[in-house]
């Protein structure tokens, strides 16, 4: 047998689908110097080759294909040329354009590792675009290596037999880990031995894995570009707007969007848009075996089921990614698992279900949310944390699990489900969980948790953070078991974890301290907009609270008798019509419409300064039939007897009702999840009869039309929409009827419902149910119309609505927010501006 042949055969599978090669754009060599792709955007080499030769790199494959160039060479920094020995011999390149791995299907890209295990017996071999040859690891302590290399950490000395591979030098070693190759160094110096053996001195690359994860991690933006906008608008998912600046945890690099509930199943994450979620691995293994969330820099928070009885040294974690096939990870290992002293596996009830794990070195956490902290509830008193998160509450899990049509591979990319608490006397709960004061169940989601997603987080929406209130533990169909799926109550261990990470985790836990924020209107704005700009405390704590005086112009008092009893709220929509529900004016008939009358211009509702009107017509909603069971169509307009003059009367304003682009689904504006704002003189408790005297304003989030809260509540989703909060607390309430509720737009409060009805207010099972505005704009306007009067021109376009959904909020005296926010507008405008051209450059 041929002792050449016998090293070049190799059973194991042979891929030079990473390799590529580098050369200078004049070049007509076909095969010059070796580089391997670390990423799309940047390939692995050697210095000497792209030390000289800085300007003009090209990379091509199997030295045919063109495959780019290179914008930007990094050099080791402690690479010296003149060095006898030299060492730190490695080099990125940076490719001006990303490589396309779907079009470029016979490219792929090569792993590293922090940390490798040479061992005599692994089999490691030299892969470049034309064959492998086999080598042979050689003991640094063996003197002849010895003699070699400067650095037993930076370079380790093989040996191979063909000599074909005199030109070694620069090409990349490989060694069969965990059923795959990784690349494990990079050939430095090839002297020969002997006829035909040469030594190898390789540059050792886990000792440089930190220095090319902070190049690729943290400048490779270009490529990272989240969903596209036409995924946006298929889909309507809703934005959640994270507030970077108030929070030091719980907001990724990129805004998570989450599909309407009644999308059932898991989907594809936002990518990098759970930046504070990792995956947890065994033995080198690219598959997660586990989910995570990074607490602090160097602790990864995870459930004790996932890593009872495994050894630190087994455990690695990966962090920052989305496509795990795709990015460059964040990889740390292990140093120390702590588990929940109270946990038991034995006992089977998975109880105290929790553990931390010790990385080193720390994550690189900057700030930039990539990766990110997770927020942990604090919870005062504690005894509360039983309860919390609230049953019926709206979590997001999320995870690295298999999907249930494939339960035995592992997603590819970061994989999140939208899924309800489950009422503590559910009997199917009930029968699952072990100890419902430290466990909750959650359902109603057609992906249960499933392997890989143990240990993983559930979130909740605070309107500026994600707050994770569980790890997942147990059940699910994925378990084998016909039950809900189970999670850790995160609230009850707080002091544990605190303990354990051995210092204060207030930074991780936003109790946000309600700062009011400043909605700054557009004063030019013919609609929407007071003299006095909004001031809310966005606090999910605080009610109601106070409005400051002409802040908004737009409400008015329906009253009775001309007196200033208060009947409902109602809203100016042009000189002579009110906008209201058509229920308030149930006891009222034509005959006697004398009685009624409105009041404006106030926000005290006695203002001896205040606009009054008398009503002569009115107009409730042909199909509007008020029965018991059929509260739809509520709404009515009122003429009144003398125009408003908005020149004059500077206390007043229009409300804004805007057109829906047709293209858009009635039913999704307001979107899920939007932030919105009820006002009105309606009663501050529920069942009292006592009306507060200054008009109350309070935020609100719209619930989804799917969720079984809101579906209980309305009657179409097409006609109506739910606001409030899942937990309660917040609501309108009797006598703010009528009324507005509010999208902010970042110019001016578009008014998008009117409170219609709701069970009891502020209660955690019955959110506030609104009149939905984009349904009615036609009918509107048509009677305006007639009477020579309009609503206020413009569109609600998806553009807009995505603005919407776009947090314009911002702290007083904070300039370079709103400047931002400013620049952003006006890109809009230009958008709008260059389609408008176009538009009539087509239809010339
Ligand atoms: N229907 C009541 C009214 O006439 C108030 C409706 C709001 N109720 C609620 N829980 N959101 O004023």
């Amino acid at each position: 047998m041929n002792y050449k042949q016998s090293h070049q055969i190799d059973p194991l599978p042979y891929t030079s689908s990473m390799i590529v090669s580098i050369k200078h754009k004049n070049e007509i060599s076909t095969h010059r110097y070796t580089g391997t792709i670390l990423t799309d955007s940047y390939i692995l080499t050697a210095v000497p080759y792209v030390d000289s030769l800085t300007d003009d790199l090209m990379i091509s494959y199997k030295s045919e294909e063109n495959l780019g160039k290179i914008d930007r060479v990094y050099i080791h920094p402690k690479w010296k040329d003149y060095q006898r020995y030299r060492k730190d011999n490695v080099a990125l390149l940076r490719l001006s354009n990303p490589l396309n791995f779907t079009i470029h299907r016979q490219l792929s890209r090569a792993r590293l590792s922090p940390r490798v295990r040479l061992l005599e017996n692994t089999i490691l071999q030299i892969i470049d675009w034309q064959r492998n040859t086999r080598v042979f690891l050689i003991a640094n302590n063996d003197s002849l290596c010895n003699s070699f290399i400067d650095g037993d950490e930076q370079q380790f000395c093989v040996r191979f037999y063909e000599s074909s591979q005199e030109d070694a030098v620069g090409k990349p070693i490989f060694q069969w880990m965990n059923h795959r190759w990784t690349q494990i160094g990079i050939v430095h110096l090839a002297i020969k031995y002997t006829d035909d053996s040469y030594i190898g001195v390789v540059t050792s690359l886990h000792h440089y894995y930190n220095w090319l994860e902070s190049i690729v991690t943290t400048l490779n933006f270009s490529s990272l570009s989240i969903g596209t906008t036409a995924n946006v608008i298929r889909n309507l998912p809703t934005t959640y707007e994270c507030s970077v600046h108030s929070t030091s945890c719980g907001c990724s690099r990129e805004n998570v969007q989450l599909s309407a509930a009644r999308i059932l199943g898991g989907e594809e994450a936002a990518p990098y848009s759970w930046s504070m979620v990792v995956s947890i691995h065994f033995n080198d293994s690219d598959e997660p075996s586990c989910t995570g969330s990074i607490l602090t820099n160097s602790y990864v928070l995870t459930s004790a089921r996932c890593v009872d009885g495994a050894s630190e040294t087994d455990l690695h974690v990966v962090a920052g990614m989305h496509n795990r096939l795709e990015d460059f990870p964040t990889i740390r290992y292990v140093q120390n698992i702590h588990i929940h002293p109270d946990w038991n596996r034995s006992d089977h009830t998975y109880r105290n279900d929790i553990a931390l794990l010790y990385v080193f070195p720390p994550l690189p956490i900057n700030g930039q949310g990539n990766p990110a902290l997770t927020c942990v509830p604090h919870i005062n008193p504690l005894t509360e944390s039983v309860n919390y998160p609230s049953q019926g509450s709206q979590l997001v899990m999320v995870g690295w699990g298999s999907t249930e049509d494939d339960s035995h591979t592992m997603s590819e990319t970061l994989q999140q489900v939208s899924i309800d608490v489950s009422n503590k006397n559910d009997p199917n709960c009930l029968k699952t969980v072990h100890d419902a004061d430290k466990q909750f169940c959650a359902g109603r989601s057609s992906r249960s948790p499933c392997r890989g997603d143990l240990g993983g987080p559930i979130f909740q929406w605070k309107g500026t953070y994600w707050d994770q209130v569980g790890i997942t533990s147990y059940g699910g169909q994925c378990d084998q078991i016909d039950s809900p799926a189970v999670f850790t109550r995160l609230a009850v261990y707080f002091n544990w974890m605190e303990s354990v990470v051995n210092s204060s985790l207030t930074t991780t836990t936003p109790s946000p301290p309600p700062v009011p924020i400043v909605h700054e209107c557009n004063k030019a704005s013919t609609c929407g907009c007071g003299q006095t700009d909004v001031v809310l405390t966005p606090s999910r704590i605080v009610g109601g609270e106070d409005a400051l005086d002409d802040s908004w112009p737009m409400i008015v008092s329906l009253r009775l008798n001309g007196s200033t009893d208060h009947l409902c709220g109602g809203t100016i929509l042009s000189a002579s019509f009110i906008l209201t529900a058509a229920h308030c004016l149930r006891n009222i008939s034509e005959t006697y419409l004398t009685d009624l009358s409105i009041a404006a211009g106030m926000t005290n509702r006695s203002d001896p300064g205040r606009v009054q009107r008398n009503i002569d017509r009115i107009h409730v909603h042909p199909y509007y039939l008020g029965g018991p069971d059929d509260k739809r169509h509520d709404i009515a307009l009122l003429h009144v007897d003398k125009p408003f003059v908005f020149e004059s009367d500077l206390k007043l304003t229009k409300t804004c009702v805007h057109r829906l682009d047709s293209s858009l689904p009635v039913d999704q504006y307001p979107k899920n999840g939007t932030r919105l704002v009820i006002i009105g003189w309606g009663v501050i408790e529920s069942g009292t009869k006592y009306i507060p005297e200054i008009l109350q304003q309070a935020q609100v989030f719209n619930i989804d039309n799917e969720h079984s809260l809101c579906k209980k509540s309305i009657q179409d989703s097409e006609l109506q929409f739910c606001a409030g909060l899942y937990e309660g607390g917040k609501d309108s309430c009797e006598g703010d009827s009528g009324g507005p509720i509010f999208q902010w737009t970042g110019q001016y409060w578009e008014q998008v419902g009117i409170v219609s009805y709701g069970t009891d207010c502020a209660h955690a099972y019955f959110p506030g149910v609104y009149t939905r505005l984009s349904y009615y704009y036609d009918w509107i306007q048509n009677i305006l119309i007639r009477n020579g009067e309009h609503l206020e021109s413009g569109t609600l376009s998806s553009s807009t609505m995505i603005r919407f959904t776009t947090s314009t909020d911002f702290i007083p005296h904070s300039n370079t927010i709103s400047m931002y926010y400013f620049s952003k507008y006006h890109f809009h405008i230009v958008i709008y501006g260059l389609s408008l051209i176009l538009f009539s450059l087509c239809y010339q």
